[in-house]
């Protein structure tokens, strides 16, 4: 009982402390900037100019501890009893991993080493870890090993991708026999021999794109049998006996061979996979490929053939698909096709659901479109297509995607969408259009998408492009990206039809302001993208977003903003996403309100993007180069900054050491910290916290009733510690100061 008194303390004490933006509770390393990810403390010390881990200030709850892209160089030990579960310590300067470098961490499961200059790993280094699931290696100099790799009986994902390996040696998998994935691609291995992938019995997925394969041995993969997901890629395998070595692959399903030196298939090659879905073999020098007779009668399960860019000197024969009755997906984009043979081999596949022919210089198109009745997408884009043809697509009224993008359009004759009226996306970008016809989209009424990026549009989307009588239910999503837009100085940029557009995309349209009433008719935006334009700050300039009170993300990156307040976005309380990476902020005391605000209340510091790891920077393989916040001081603060550097704001936790800086670009996360500036957000929601409690008990509402009770007993308590820490705090930073003045 005494345990889960504790326990519900440190929780209790915990969460109010994190969310507070303060973190007394648990400890949190000088450099680093610490917060809870869902329930779990996470340590952020990414791209902190670290030389060492922090060993000493590390909290032993820490759950995630993120040291990426610093300059460390060697690992010690780990205080024993710390509760680790993912240690990400990609793009340092690691030279080794030793026995003792991860010693005593029992609870391990996600290591990500990437990008480092390891050139040793010893076998034994994750002996401790019995949960190990995840290890990340890519891009080391890991160049050779004997002996096997690692010792791990868990371990199921191994990424050692672009580590210069050349040779795998036979014992390499002998001690890691769980694997279910295995990267091996951008290793130079030249070739495969028997007995490597012997004992990887349970590998279910399999990467050995770009090896410089030249030479797989027959039986390399024949224990493989449960293997379901083969690739190949970017190798030069000409002369390969597919038969013998996909033979024993029984259970592939997905087998990916583009760009990998094919100059011919023999009539067996896929005879044994029988359980094929997806192939592809795009990127290969197929000239005389015999579609039909690879295909055979044996791939009865294919569904997705992809024979992009193999310049198939055709013509492709009327048989090519006959027997491929499951055939849903075909890719034949970027071989140079003619419309009449075209309209022979497509003929077998009236149920074909999705067809790309971009690239395929076709000037005109097969007119046999109306045998497919259950074409949902088709891709002809990159044509050189001459206008009038584009009436042979009038019989598709099942489609729901065209893509027309990038085929020398002009013009598009009035009636050419007239009976497509199943569409929701349509992709018209990069045709020198100028102008839309009256009526073009009229009869779109299900249409959810429209793009017309770079078409050299003045002016956004004409009324009459659209019925007048109508409003466009469905079209939600908008995208205009790349058009040199002129901006009325007043006045709505879109017309009433379009009200209920929820995404809006006017990235890079070289808008320098927007006026007040921009938005007028579509008040219902959700998503606005404006980044890359030259916005800059003041004269009202953020004032459009008064009429935005739907909307949730607004992306401002790479515009020309060099100061922003709260107080612009008072109309939208919804907000929940805003980007402002990118833009030449000055370090003020604006940035620390903006700060508070979306700490507190917003109640999600993520909201605020660059402010603090996202999740998808802590997801393994996920996005390492992360992009932060930044504004630089100008040359006034500069001088002056020691002094107002560790001033105790309370709500934020100061810097504990005495520091100097020398150069003037800062992160938000550290500026907020230096700056000294008065919180002006003095709102707190204590509410969003019993929340999640309740949330963390899900289904339980007795403990959660207990917790309370045990919440409202240590309540008193916990203001207690909480005082006492304070002023603790206080008392060591005016010593600290003091200190500072004597020197
Ligand atoms: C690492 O240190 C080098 C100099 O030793 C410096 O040039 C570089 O900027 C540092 N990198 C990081 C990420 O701090
Ligand atoms: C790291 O320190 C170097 C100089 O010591 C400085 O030039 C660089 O900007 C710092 N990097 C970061 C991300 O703070
Ligand atoms: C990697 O380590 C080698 C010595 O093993 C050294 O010569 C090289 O400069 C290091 N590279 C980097 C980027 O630190
Ligand atoms: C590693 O695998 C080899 C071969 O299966 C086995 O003999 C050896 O005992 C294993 N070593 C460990 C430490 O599990
Ligand atoms: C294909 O499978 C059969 C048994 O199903 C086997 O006898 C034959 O050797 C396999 N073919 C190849 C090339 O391995
Ligand atoms: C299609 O399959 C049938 C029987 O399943 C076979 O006779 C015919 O040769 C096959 N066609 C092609 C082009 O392989
Ligand atoms: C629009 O679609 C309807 C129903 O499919 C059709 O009857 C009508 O003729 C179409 N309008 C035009 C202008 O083609
Ligand atoms: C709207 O006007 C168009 C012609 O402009 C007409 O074809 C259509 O039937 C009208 N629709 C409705 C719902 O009134
Ligand atoms: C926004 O959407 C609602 C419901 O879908 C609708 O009633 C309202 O008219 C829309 N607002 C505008 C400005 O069109
Ligand atoms: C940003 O604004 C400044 C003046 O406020 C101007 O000199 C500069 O050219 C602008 N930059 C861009 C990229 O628009
Ligand atoms: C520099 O910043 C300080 C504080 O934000 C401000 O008072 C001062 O006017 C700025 N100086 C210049 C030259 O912009
Ligand atoms: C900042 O430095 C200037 C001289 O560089 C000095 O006159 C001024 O008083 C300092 N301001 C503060 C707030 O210390």
């Amino acid at each position: 009982m005494a345990a889960v008194t504790v326990f519900s303390l440190c929780l209790l004490a915990s969460v109010v402390y994190g969310f507070n933006g303060d973190s007394f509770e648990l400890e949190c390393p000088d450099e680093c900037d610490c917060h809870y990810f869902r329930i779990n403390w996470v340590t952020d010390c990414s791209e902190s100019n670290l030389t060492e881990v922090p060993y000493d200030e590390l909290s032993m709850s820490v759950y995630i501890l993120d040291l990426n892209g610093n300059n460390i160089t060697t690992l010690q030990t780990f205080p024993p009893d710390i509760k680790m579960r993912r240690l990400q310590i990609a793009n340092n300067r690691l030279t080794r991993v030793e026995k003792n470098s991860f010693k005593g961490l029992e609870y391990l499961i996600d290591v990500d080493l990437s990008g480092n200059n390891i050139t040793y790993v010893d076998p034994e280094a994750f002996l401790d870890s019995r949960g190990l699931l995840n290890v990340e290696l890519q891009d080391n100099p890991i160049t050779t090993v004997d002996g096997p790799f690692l010792i791990s009986s868990t371990l199921q994902y191994l990424d050692i991708s672009s580590c210069n390996l050349s040779v795998i040696n036979t014992q390499f998998f002998d001690n890691i026999t769980s694997l279910t994935t295995v990267d091996l691609s951008s290793n130079p291995l030249r070739k495969l021999d028997v007995g490597v992938f012997d004992v990887l019995t349970s590998l279910d997925n399999l990467n050995l794109n770009d090896c410089q394969l030249t030479t797989i041995s027959d039986g390399a993969f024949s224990s493989l049998t449960n293997l379901k997901r083969l690739e190949l890629a970017d190798n030069f395998l000409t002369n390969t006996n597919w038969s013998e070595v996909l033979g024993n692959l029984i259970r592939l399903e997905y087998l990916n061979l583009r760009k990998s030196g094919i100059t011919s298939l023999t009539e067996d090659t896929f005879s044994n996979c029988t359980n094929l879905v997806t192939l592809i073999l795009a990127d290969n020098e197929l000239r005389d490929l015999e579609v039909a007779a690879i295909l055979g009668n044996s791939v009865t399960h294919l569904e997705l053939l992809d024979l992009s860019n193999c310049h198939i000197k055709g013509p492709i024969s009327g048989e090519a698909f006959a027997n491929a009755t499951k055939l849903r997906v075909l890719y034949l984009s970027g071989n140079p096709l003619f419309a009449p043979d075209l309209q022979e081999a497509l003929e077998p596949l009236p149920k074909l659901e999705r067809l790309f022919l971009s690239n395929c210089g076709l000037h005109n198109l097969p007119d046999n479109f109306n045998v497919f009745e259950n074409l949902l997408e088709l891709d002809i884009s990159h044509n050189p297509l001459v206008n009038v043809f584009t009436k042979l697509l009038a019989p598709l009224e099942k489609l729901e995607y065209l893509n027309m993008g990038y085929s020398n359009l002009s013009y598009i004759g009035p009636d050419s969408f007239a009976k497509m009226t199943s569409m929701k996306r349509l992709i018209l970008s990069g045709n020198d259009l100028l102008s839309l016809e009256a009526g073009l989209f009229g009869n779109l009424t299900q249409l959810t998408t429209l793009e017309l990026e770079f078409c050299g549009l003045k002016r956004p989307l004409n009324a009459n492009a659209f019925f007048k009588n109508l409003t466009y239910m469905d079209l939600r999503e908008i995208r205009l990206s790349g058009n040199p837009l002129v901006i009325p100085e007043s006045g709505p940029l879109f017309p009433r039809q379009l009200s209920q557009v929820t995404i809006l995309d006017l990235s890079n349209c070289n808008i320098l302001s927007l006026n007040r009433d921009a938005f007028k008719n579509t008040e219902n935006i959700t998503d606005l993208n404006l980044a890359g334009n030259h916005i800059k700050s003041g004269d009202n300039s953020l004032s459009f977003l008064e009429r935005l009170r739907h909307i949730e993300k607004i992306n401002l990156s790479n515009n020309n903003l060099t100061t922003i307040e709260p107080e612009v976005f008072i109309n939208n309380p919804k907000l929940r996403s805003l980007n402002l990476l990118g833009n030449p902020f000055l370090c003020n005391c604006k940035i620390a309100e903006m700060w508070d605000w979306a700490n507190m209340i917003k109640g999600d510091l993520d909201m605020l993007v660059g402010a603090k790891s996202a999740e998808k920077d802590i997801v393994v393989k996920g996005n390492k180069k992360k992009k932060n916040l930044y504004c630089h001081y100008n040359e006034t603060q500069l001088r002056n900054l020691t002094l107002t550097i560790n001033k105790s704001v309370p709500g934020r936790r100061p810097f504990v050491k005495p520091r100097e800086l020398t150069y003037a670009y800062r992160t938000w996360a550290k500026y907020v910290r230096e700056s000294g500036c008065e919180p002006v957000v003095k709102i707190l929601r204590p509410v969003a916290l019993v929340a999640d409690l309740f949330d963390v008990n899900s289904g339980h509402i007795s403990t959660a009733a207990l917790v309370l009770a045990v919440l409202a007993l240590i309540l008193g308590m916990s203001t207690l510690v909480m005082t006492i820490r304070l002023f603790r705090k206080k008392a060591h930073i005016m010593v600290d100061t003091e200190q500072r003045k004597l020197r």
